[in-house]
């Protein structure tokens, strides 16, 4: 097809109304066009709240795409005043966030905006208490009477929550205003008690209203893997089996827990980061097309790929699947205690810090190609990259004039830090000799485009209110990661279980996780 016939696709007939609201286009007038609405965060004197969701909000009214009709209030069990809560996100958004070196002037006309309830998470009369604050405000800020709720609470406090917006009719939709929620991870911690909890949240919401937040969508970097595939003509027919030979995935990072042992040590690397941000990284890099780029549409397709992966037996979980902790070491050439030795970890404790594994896609594009995946704390460096590794050339032409065997060519896609796309390829080294060497290509955001790109959370934010969901985990799609998800965490406990190994903080993961790859001649690339 040339260009003047390639088709531009518009929305089909069977999109919502909400889906029909183009997120995606540029505001002229403050927050105009962006859905009036009040946004409530639940748990909101919780690090998440400080560190990305205050910040996010206040960037995106920095950014005029949200408005003065955008009120926010905090809702929390601690025991605070209004002001209180003002001048600890006024700080808090000197501290973090794109805009912390702006006016002190500008950060405080925010925050005494904010507003904050105290309130228990399983107490009725606490939630109508918040229903008549937002009746208030609905007149006040010409809301509509919308609302966004944020569950940014440990799990155990969603089940109470929803109930409780449900009783006291905060979540009922009445004339044109909606009541939507965006829900934190974890979703349950196996198959089982993430569909109790889907459950509980249909009880209250259908899924029409439900944002699943899945914080890697909303970055730049993974949402410019879409671009890259399918608004180029070059790369999507050089995209499969014909000509790949294998896909990395690498999420490490140099951190530890961050004070999170309490959450971490219970959950370990494979819920915490695999099942959520990593398989949707994988999704997007197998996905086939959308029928056009909305929501229903591309969750389809990536629904599509997690139903193409069959589920680990235990025999193959353990040979697939390689689990490993940190011991002591040095991260940026500081030295660091040992995972057990951290405060709030058991002594005995087995929680994997590092998991690496290979899995394989039956379909037609797929088939053949194996992912692997690695994750880890404590590790060399904080990086997250995706490799696409392409099939040697079938004849080694220049060995003969004394090259080096023939190079896989690479698309890299450097998610964080030093946000990228390289082309690795061979080149002739400038001489008399054909003699080849490899060289890259490479993009970066940084000089491209210059200035900062959005934080994932002001995307995410933006989305949930102008019902835009193709950047947020359906049902089906968390229900599919943890069937496969089950199996590797099935095959660590019992008899036969695989074994954990160790690694020292400040590497790479522990040899096995090499030997992985190796089994088939193929090795982690360095990064
Ligand atoms: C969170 C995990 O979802 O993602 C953390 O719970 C992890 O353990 C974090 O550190 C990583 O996010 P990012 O954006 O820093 O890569």
């Amino acid at each position: 097809m040339n260009s003047e016939n390639a088709r531009s696709v518009t929305l089909d007939q069977e999109n919502t109304v909400e889906e029909l609201t183009n997120p995606f286009r540029a505001l002229d007038e403050e927050g105009a066009g962006t859905n009036p609405c009040a946004i409530v965060i639940f748990g909101a004197s919780g690090d998440l709240t400080h560190r990305k969701l205050i910040p996010a909000i206040f960037a995106l009214k920095q950014e005029r795409l949200l408005g003065n009709n955008h009120p926010v209030i905090g809702y929390a069990r601690r025991d605070k005043s209004d002001d209180q809560f003002r001048s600890e996100m006024s700080e808090t958004l000197s501290e973090f966030g794109r805009f912390n070196q702006s006016d002190a002037e500008v950060r405080e006309r925010f925050a005494s905006e904010l507003r904050y309830v105290r309130g228990a998470y399983d107490k009725i009369e606490d939630f109508r208490k918040l229903k008549k604050l937002l009746d208030d405000i609905a007149l006040r800020y010409q809301t509509g009477g919308n609302v966004l709720f944020y569950l940014s609470t440990p799990p155990g406090a969603f089940g109470p929550i929803l109930e409780n917006l449900k009783k006291s009719g905060l979540a009922d939709e009445s004339g044109s205003c909606w009541r939507r929620v965006i829900v934190e991870k974890p979703i349950g911690r196996d198959r089982n008690s993430a569909r109790e909890l889907n459950k509980k949240i249909h009880d209250t919401f259908t899924e029409r209203r439900v944002f699943r937040i899945d914080h890697y969508l909303g970055k730049e970097t993974v949402q410019n893997i879409l671009a890259f595939r399918f608004g180029n003509g070059i790369f999507e027919p050089l995209w499969s089996n014909h000509y790949i030979d294998h896909v990395q995935i690498t999420v490490a990072e140099s951190i530890g827990l961050g004070g999170r042992a309490g959450y971490f040590d219970t959950a370990g690397i494979t819920r915490d980061m695999l099942q959520s941000h990593i398989l949707q990284l994988l999704t997007l890099i197998a996905m086939e097309p959308p029928a056009a780029f909305r929501g229903e549409a591309i969750r389809d397709e990536k629904v599509k790929v997690l139903r193409s992966i069959q589920p680990y037996s235990r025999s193959d979980a353990i040979r697939n699947t390689v689990r490993a902790q940190y011991r002591a070491g040095i991260v940026d050439g500081q030295e660091v205690a040992a995972y057990v030795n951290e405060e709030g970890v058991s002594d005995n404790s087995k929680t994997e810090t590092f998991v690496s594994l290979k899995l394989e896609i039956d379909n037609w594009r797929w088939s053949g190609v194996p992912f692997y995946i690695r994750t880890g704390k404590r590790l060399s460096r904080r990086v997250s990259q995706v490799d696409i590794v392409y099939k040697k050339p079938p004849l080694a032409l220049f060995e003969q004039f004394g090259s080096a065997a023939p190079e896989q060519n690479v698309i890299g896609f450097r998610i964080q830090p030093d946000e990228g796309i390289s082309l690795s390829f061979v080149s002739k080294r400038p001489g008399q000799a054909m003699k080849l060497d490899p060289v890259r290509m490479d993009f970066q955001y940084r000089t491209s485009f210059g200035g900062t790109a959005p934080e994932a959370y002001e995307r995410l934010i933006l989305d949930a209110i102008n019902g835009e969901a193709s950047l947020f985990a359906r049902q089906d799609e968390v229900d599919l990661s943890w069937k496969l998800i089950d199996p590797l965490i099935e095959s660590w406990s019992g008899e036969n279980a695989a074994p954990l190994y160790y690694y020292s903080a400040g590497t790479w993961g522990p040899e096995e996780s090499q030997a992985l790859l190796a089994r088939s001649g193929r090795k982690w690339r360095r990064i």
